[in-house]
Order: structure tokens, then C-alpha cells, then sequence
């Protein structure tokens, strides 16, 4: 099969396609046909070698951790797929580096599956699962986000910044966000309440009381400074020091762990019109493709997800 892999650490150069063999399935395993994946900031983090110690791979590397595409094989005990479904996932990562969805075809276990909601298209589906799970899991499962809370998202504009804002508003909080002015009516729509522009103010000199605060840009100390006393930040872009996990209000980091149940939640959401998917840009998956996808996600100023595809354009 195509696949478009790394054989050392570097710039975005150093992606190119490659024939690999099609993964095996395990029993618990289906096999999917790509039709689309997504770029995260940890692809090109991980291809510059910045993770190398947390991610000892062999090359060539396979990146990419979301897909979006169609059954083609299942596993002996896997009994809730079948060929045909259209389905997507943020599958688990494995230690040889091998199993990355920039791949024509990537062996999933079951679990962490899902049917792909009828209104998405494969690259919007493909651009939800490591951005909104790490979303939800933050908003849900760590600042437990109810009504009447406020809370400010950083980087509203984001590919988690946008899945947060959403999420957030429909536990009913209100949420503040930051982001380029450009982006204010755009964060409007999917629900902000209030949009700052982190060009022209800090979040110190307007906002206060907050129940939570959404790390995603590596301020944790900024944002502790605008909590309530029994406030939580979480921050997925930093490590808070001991002191700041101690405090009160305290500072902890997040690292997404991958669940089909919970990209079942995002899925219903989709369902019920309540989350709505926003894509910067949708490139080949080709060399070129990859590589410019690369240079993009790189700059930090996406705007939503950029989406791989494997149709022809
Ligand atoms: N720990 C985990 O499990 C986990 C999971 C997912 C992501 N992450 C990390 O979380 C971070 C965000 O991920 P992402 O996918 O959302 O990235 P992204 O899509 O690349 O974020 C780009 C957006 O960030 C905005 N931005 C940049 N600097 C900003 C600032 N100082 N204030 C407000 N907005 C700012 C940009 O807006 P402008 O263009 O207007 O500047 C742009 O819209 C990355 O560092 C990523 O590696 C961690």
C-alpha cells in the first residue's frame, strides 16, 4: 500500500511516499481504507524529533492519528463492524512507529471506533477525533464544566480551540476565547461569549472570577492569575511547575488518551446539530500534499483542522 513516511527526524522534506505492506488484523482489529486523516500539531512535532524520547520508533515512521474511511476486513471477535461501515477513529499509537493513518489502508481495534455520522463527509469526520477528544476530555472529564461556569478557552481558533468553545456551551457555560480579530464572528457562531483579541490585550487586564481556564497555548501562569481561589486550569502546551499543581487555583497538564466511547459523545453531538466541524484546508495525500500540510499546521495559524484526503484533486 501507499503510505507517506519518514526515515529520520527534520524538516517537512523528509516526508515521502513509500509502499508498505497492508497492516495485519488482529482479532480485535478492523481493517480500514483511508479516505481521510487529519494533522495535529504533535505530527510535525514528532517528524522534528521534539517527542523522540517519549516515542522511541524504528524507521521509516508512519505519522498521523486520526482517520476517517470504510471497513474492508475485520478481526474474528470483532462483531459490531462489518464491511462497508463508514466509520472513524483516533486509533492507539504503537510503539514501532509503524501504524500512523497517513496510509492508504491502518488495522484499528474495534474499540475505538466509531460509525461515521451520515452528515459528514470523510474529511470532516477525519478532522474530529484527536482534536475533539482532547477537547472533550479536558472540558468534561478534568475541568468538569457545568452550567453557569465561566470558562476561557485559549485559542479559540484552533483545531481544539473550536471543538472546546462548542463543548463548553453545550454544558451551558459561558465561554471566553482568545484569538486574531479576524476570527471573532467565526468563534461568535459556534457560540463564544466574549472574543479577545490576544493581539491588543491580555487576558489579565479582562477577565477574572473564572472557573476554568483551557490551556492550549503554554500561558499558564496568566491563566492562573484569572481563576477563582478553587479554579482549575488544564493546559495542553506546557508543564505547570510543582508549585503551580500545588496552588490554589492549581495548574495541571493533559495528554489525550484515545476512547471510542467518548468519540461516541462528539459523534452524537454532531447528530444533534451541536458541533460543528470547521476545516482550514484540505490537501492530497501525496508527498507534496503532506508536505505542504506540514508547512501549514508548522506556522500555528490554522484556522480549524487541516484535512488529508485520499481522493483524487
Ligand atoms: N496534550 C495533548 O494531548 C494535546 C492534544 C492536542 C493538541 N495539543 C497541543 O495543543 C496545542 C494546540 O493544538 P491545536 O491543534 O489547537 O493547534 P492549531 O490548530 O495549530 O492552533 C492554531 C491556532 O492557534 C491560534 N493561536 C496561536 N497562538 C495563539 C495565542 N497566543 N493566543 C490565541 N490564539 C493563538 C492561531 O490563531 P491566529 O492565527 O489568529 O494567531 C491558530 O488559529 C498544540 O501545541 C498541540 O501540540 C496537545
Amino acid at each position: 500500500m501507499k503510505a507517506i513516511v519518514i526515515d529520520r527526524y527534520g524538516g517537512p522534506e523528509e516526508l515521502y511516499e513509500k509502499d508498505l505492506p497492508v497492516p495485519k488484523v488482529a482479532a480485535d482489529e478492523a481493517l480500514i481504507e483511508t479516505k481521510a486523516t487529519s494533522i495535529n500539531p504533535i505530527d510535525w512535532k514528532t517528524r522534528r524529533g521534539y517527542l523522540k524520547e517519549s516515542f522511541p520508533w524504528d524507521f521509516p515512521v508512519v505519522l498521523g492519528w486520526d482517520i476517517a474511511g470504510i471497513v474492508t476486513e475485520v478481526g474474528a471477535d470483532v462483531h459490531e463492524f462489518k464491511v462497508g461501515d463508514e466509520v472513524f477513529a483516533r486509533p492507539d499509537m504503537y510503539n514501532d512507529g509503524k501504524r500512523g493513518t497517513y496510509a492508504e489502508y491502518a488495522a484499528v481495534k474495534a474499540d475505538k471506533l466509531v460509525l461515521k455520522p451520515q452528515q459528514l463527509s470523510f474529511e470532516q469526520a477525519a478532522a474530529i477525533p484527536l482534536a475533539g477528544l482532547t477537547a472533550w476530555q479536558v472540558i468534561v472529564d478534568r475541568l468538569k464544566v457545568k452550567a453557569g461556569d465561566k470558562i476561557l478557552v485559549q485559542a479559540g481558533a484552533g483545531g481544539v480551540g473550536m471543538f472546546a468553545i462548542q463543548i463548553a456551551k453545550h454544558f451551558g457555560a459561558y465561554v471566553a476565547t482568545t484569538a486574531s480579530a479576524a476570527n471573532e464572528k467565526l468563534l461568535r457562531q459556534l457560540g463564544a461569549d466574549e472574543v479577545i483579541d490576544y493581539h491588543q490585550t491580555q487576558i489579565t487586564d479582562v477577565l477574572r472570577d473564572y472557573d476554568a481556564v483551557f490551556d492550549t497555548v503554554g500561558q499558564i501562569s496568566a491563566g492562573l492569575e484569572i481563576l477563582k481561589s478553587d479554579g482549575q486550569l488544564v493546559t495542553i502546551a506546557g508543564d505547570p511547575t510543582e508549585k503551580q499543581q500545588n496552588s490554589h487555583p492549581a495548574a495541571t497538564s493533559w495528554w489525550l488518551k484515545t476512547n471510542g466511547a467518548e468519540l461516541k459523545e462528539l459523534a452524537n453531538l454532531v447528530e444533534n446539530n451541536e458541533l460543528r466541524v470547521v476545516i482550514d484546508s484540505i490537501y492530497p495525500m501525496t508527498t507534496s500534499g503532506l508536505r505542504s500540510a506540514h508547512e501549514k499546521s508548522e506556522t500555528g495559524h490554522s484556522h480549524g483542522k487541516i484535512v488529508i484526503t485520499t481522493n483524487e484533486r
